[in-house]
């Protein structure tokens, strides 16, 4: 059982919901999305007896492991569990499909009956409550998939109908802001998750979040943050008007093709401008300059741009580059922080504006939040934040001990001299967002 297996069960569970609601048992699409079910949940299953998926505190644990993932990309269907008051889910094995019907017509709530087949039982096995006071994590992680869903739910009415609605784009901004800036360390290291299936919107939500992290630290107030990170939040949404053949097109785009990718902006400007009216001329501004580079190169250039970019775009665009590097992409392997630390150090005075370059860099410090180092005793180590005014120490946690085995995160305060490499999470065999969500760590980033 893997958090793969929970995905797509929530997934095919969230469609089974929506059909049940639409058409009677016995209609084709409720008998698809039901096979469907049947499927993900034997795959979930596997061989064991029984699994447990519980929720505790907007997050999802699969038989009492945190699910850090899932939680952020379900978070719909978690909030509709909750509406039904359900904690837990008990799935024993083999599940009837009787009773994953009844289960999803309660969930989608036309139905008050539970499952009576004995396979599903509801709050069974709720969650122990943890000692710890993990609140200021999970209004961080709510605010995160939250955001998620407005761009979600924007990208969605943009693609049917070139609009999209502002007011809920800006309400996660400010719901960000809110939770975010009090904890930067905890907020950095969460942009160090990242999805290959909704790569352009935890790429969108992680370039908002950094930025609201870099405009607070240059000094901005609260009025033009949340400016930036709408900007931010919807720098690419004039993507949605680029056709899905060119965008996932693999290899050189031709001229034509590029042609048309280079409107992105503009379209993306437009939209924001109808959406947002007069007060999100910032926000509009941004989406239009993301490409514009420092130096006048970039586009929309062709003399559209006598003079450099904006100043907020400028900052975005600096963070668009060190997000999209440190991600990894069909087309090539992620970059480790350092790597994309140096891409942007070399580009200052070119392609990006040389101040937000040396403030980004003074923000991050070498070794952001999140990286991945091995130091010299051949443990590997995650750094958590960096000590105040401190720029020989860090601090972090040992995950991997010298002989490879993984182990419950161990604070310590580090000294940069002893670092001898940087890995990604995969060649490190360490998820940063699972690491979040363990005692250890949130000590460190909350005390
Ligand atoms: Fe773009």
């Amino acid at each position: 059982m893997s958090e793969n297996e929970t995905r797509n069960f929530l997934k095919a569970l969230r469609r089974m919901t929506r059909q049940v609601s639409l058409y009677p048992e016995g209609h084709p699409l409720t008998d698809e999305a039901g096979t469907i079910l049947e499927s993900t949940t034997l795959a979930l299953l596997g061989h064991e007896p029984e699994a447990v998926l519980a929720i505790n505190e907007d997050s999802f644990y699969l038989d009492r492991s945190l699910l850090p993932h899932t939680s952020l990309e379900h978070n719909g269907i978690l909030r509709e569990l909750q509406a039904r008051a359900i904690n837990s889910i008990s799935l024993k094995n083999p599940v009837s499909p009787g009773d994953l019907f009844d289960m999803s017509a309660f969930i989608a709530g036309v139905s008050d009956d539970i499952p009576a087949g004995g396979t599903i039982r509801f709050n069974e096995n709720p969650l122990f409550r943890t000692s710890l006071d993990n609140s200021a994590m999970n209004s961080l992680r709510r605010s995160y998939a939250g955001g998620l869903d407005a761009l979600r739910a924007a990208t969605t009415r943009m693609s049917n109908d070139a609009s999209f609605d502002m007011i809920n784009v800006v309400k996660s901004v400010q719901g960000l802001l809110s939770t975010s800036l009090d904890h930067s360390s905890a907020t950095l290291l969460l942009t160090t998750v990242k999805s290959h299936d909704e790569y352009t919107f935890y790429h969108s939500l992680n370039l908002c979040i950094m930025s609201l992290a870099l405009g607070k630290f240059i000094g901005l107030g609260d009025d033009q943050l949340v400016l930036i990170g709408a900007g931010a939040a919807l720098h690419d949404i004039g993507k949605t008007r680029v056709p899905a053949s060119i965008l996932n097109h693999p290899g050189r785009l031709s001229a034509d093709q590029w042609k048309e990718m280079k409107t992105h902006p503009q379209e993306g400007a437009t939209a924001i401008m109808a959406a947002g009216g007069d007060a999100h001329e910032v926000t509009a501004t941004i989406a239009l300059e993301h490409h514009a580079r420092y130096d006048g190169s970039g586009y929309p250039g062709n003399g559209d741009f006598p003079s450099a970019p904006h100043a907020y775009s400028a900052l975005v665009s600096v963070i668009d580059v060190y997000d999209s590097i440190t991600t990894r992409r069909p087309y090539r392997r992620a970059g480790t922080p350092s790597e994309a630390l140096d891409v942007v150090l070399r580009g200052s005075g070119t392609d990006f504006h040389p101040d937000m370059v040396r403030a980004f860099i003074e923000m991050m410090g070498i070794y952001p939040p999140g990286s991945l180092l091995r130091l010299d005793t051949g443990e590997i180590a995650m750094v958590t934040s960096r000590p105040a005014g401190n720029f020989s120490e860090l601090d972090a946690v040992v995950a991997v001990t010298a002989s490879g085995e993984k182990i419950e995160p161990e604070p310590l305060r580090l000294e940069v001299d002893r670092v001898v490499g940087q890995l990604l999470p995969d060649e490190a065999g360490v998820d940063p967002a699972t690491l979040l969500g363990q005692d250890g760590v949130q000590h460190q980033v909350f005390d």
